[in-house]
Order: C-alpha cells, then structure tokens, then sequence
C-alpha cells in the first residue's frame, strides 16, 4: 500500500468537487488518467462481488450531440471530456451468476465445481429469492456505488465530474443500442475539467451539518 492520504487532503479533494454544470470544451483527460479511472469503475465492489453493469464510454461527439436533447439539454454530456453510461444488467440471474463463479474459478485458480456452494446460495438469494423480485432496482443500487467511486476517484485526480439523472433512460438504450445487449442506461457521469466561469463551483456546499446527519449510540 502506498502513504494513506492525509485527512485534510481527502477533505480538501471532496470540498473541490461539485457537480460541473459547465465544462471546458477544450480540454481533454489525459489517457493515462482516463484508464486509471475506468479501473477505478472496474474495482468498484458490489454484492458478493457479483458486478450487474456495463460501463459504455462515448466517445463519439456526434453519439453525444444525439443523446443531448434526450438529456434535458444540458451541456455537460457534450461538453465534458468524456461521457460514461452506468448500465444495469437487466434481469441479472443464474446466467450473471455463472458468468460470475467462472471468472472466480479462472482468476483464484480453483475448479468451478469448488464454488458450488457459493454459486447455490448466490442463485437462492439473488436469482430465486426476494431480491429478485426487484432485481433490476437492486442491480441499480451497486451501479450507484460505481457512481460514487468514480466521482470520488475522480476527485481525488483532480477531475471533474457531475453525475446525471436528468436524461431519459428508453431514449438513451435506444440511441445507444442498450437494449438488444440486454443492457438499461441508469445514470450518467460527465468527466472533465470546469470552465472557469461556472459560477456554480464557486459556490458553498449545502449540506446538513454533521451532527444532524451523524448520530452516535
Ligand atoms: C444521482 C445524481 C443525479 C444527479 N443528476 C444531475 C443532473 O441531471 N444534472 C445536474 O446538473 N446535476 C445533477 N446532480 C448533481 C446534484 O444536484 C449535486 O450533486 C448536489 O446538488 C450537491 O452538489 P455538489 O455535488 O456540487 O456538492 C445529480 C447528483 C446525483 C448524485
């Protein structure tokens, strides 16, 4: 493990980011800091580690120009440097799940049979059991938590980010193709550098303060 960060540099980084709502559309992320936050939305951690997403980068500025009216025109889908669609897995089940113990088997190096038991209490629970009856609702909430580490992840890199619910999903899988890979766009994140005239940056946070938000038992 590297030097941990310091708490007020971890404070600092989190204070310096907000949600852009005005790129520079001159600059671009280096590549090498690009790749290092896709490996950031691939670490994310999930349930059982089961990973129900696909993350599609457009990069195509005239895929972004066409996803703009259907993103309540705002400018930070084509303006940002890059653009990321967090994807849920629609109807994850035993398939994902056997995707999953086979990638488990390969990388620990271990016979997939070893992992039946796993696989069978993952099938109960996920594919057969309450949470599949609002699976894709439950996919969506590990698909937040790649949200929040690539916009902290980000932050940390000194990016910018503004993450996007303000867009319509049916327009974006069709746009997109989303739909015919089994794939449902589900929320967006913008990626980039602030234009020096967003005058929404410089503004305070509001949150509520710490004590009303935390309490101790
Ligand atoms: C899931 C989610 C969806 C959001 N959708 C939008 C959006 O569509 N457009 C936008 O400008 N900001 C959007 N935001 C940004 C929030 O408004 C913003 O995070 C919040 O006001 C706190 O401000 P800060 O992020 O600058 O600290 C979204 C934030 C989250 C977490």
């Amino acid at each position: 493990m590297n030097a941990p960060l310091a708490p007020d540099s971890l404070l600092a980084q989190l204070r310096w980011r907000c949600a852009v709502k005005k790129f520079d559309p001159s600059r671009t992320i280096a590549p090498a800091t690009w790749r290092a936050l896709e490996e950031a939305l691939v670490l994310t951690p999930s349930s059982y580690g089961l990973q129900p997403w696909k993350f599609v980068v457009v990069e195509s500025k005239a895929v972004r120009e066409q996803l703009l009216p259907a993103s309540w025109n705002q400018r930070q889908i084509v303006d940002a440097s890059h653009l990321v669609v967090l994807c849920i897995q629609k109807h994850f089940g035993a398939d994902g799940i056997d995707r999953f113990v086979k990638r488990m088997a390969t990388v620990r190096g271990v016979a997939p049979e070893s992992l039946d038991k796993f696989r069978s209490m993952m099938v109960r629970d996920v594919a057969e059991g309450a949470r599949s009856w609002r699976i894709n609702d439950w996919s969506a909430n590990q698909l937040f938590i790649a949200l929040g580490n690539l916009m902290t992840s980000a932050a940390l890199l000194g990016i910018d980010t503004c993450p996007i619910e303000g867009f319509e999903p049916p327009k974006y899988d069709q746009i997109l193709g989303l739909a015919a890979q089994g794939l449902a766009a589900t929320v967006v994140c913008a990626a980039g550098y602030r234009a020096a005239d967003d005058k929404y940056a410089a503004g305070p946070k509001v949150r509520f303060p710490l004590d009303e938000v935390i309490e101790r038992r």
